[in-house]
């Protein structure tokens, strides 16, 4: 496993293992900022520009992100973590939404997520280990006639039950045993 953070309290060398980690455009961000704004927003700048150029954040990013900004670790990881839109790891095959919209809210979106969270073993935010799903939130996704909804990819489920979860699920995993991963 590699880290962002060397086995040394030398500046420099830090600092060139830091930058490793992260694209260019956010190095300029940092150090065009660093010495005037160190607010959250800023910080919630920083993540965005790092999601939009990798797809997901990582621990080794957040790290290069502490150091280079003079931020301290335990803060970039708490706004990573409690902002769902930021992703630690790689999304997976399937992208799944559970509505958390009022209609889907006040139908039981909460027992439906529970039994997404049971079955794949995961939290919000996360992929599962074979890479297959990630677990996600989403607001009102305009069918709340068939609330309460998941979304898998583009395809609406609804009024889905905290029963029919496996099943749905399994469609996918079968899927992906007979493609062999593929496609
Ligand atoms: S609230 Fe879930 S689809 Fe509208």
């Amino acid at each position: 496993m590699s880290h962002a953070v060397v086995n040394t309290d030398n500046w420099e060398e830090v600092k060139a293992e830091c930058i490793k980690h992260l694209p260019q455009d956010v190095l300029d961000y940092i150090e065009a900022t660093k010495d005037e704004d160190r607010s959250e927003s800023h910080l919630i700048s920083i993540l965005h520009k790092i999601q939009a150029h990798y797809g997901h954040l990582s621990k080794e990013r957040l790290n290069a992100v502490s150091q280079l900004a003079r931020i301290p670790l335990t803060k970039v990881t708490g706004v990573a973590t409690f902002y769902h839109y930021f992703r630690l790891t790689p999304r997976g095959k399937h992208i799944i939404n559970v509505c958390m919209g009022t209609a889907c809210y006040v139908k039981g979106a909460e027992k439906i997520s529970q039994k997404l969270i049971d079955e794949l073993g995961i939290h919000f935010g996360e992929t599962t280990k074979d890479g297959l799903f990630t677990l996600e939130a989403a607001r009102c996704v305009g069918t709340c006639g068939l609330a309460p909804v998941i979304m898998i990819d583009e395809q609406v489920y609804g009024p889905v039950t905290p029963n029919d979860i496996a099943i749905i699920l399994d469609k996918y995993t079968k899927q992906a045993i007979k493609g062999g991963g593929k496609g």
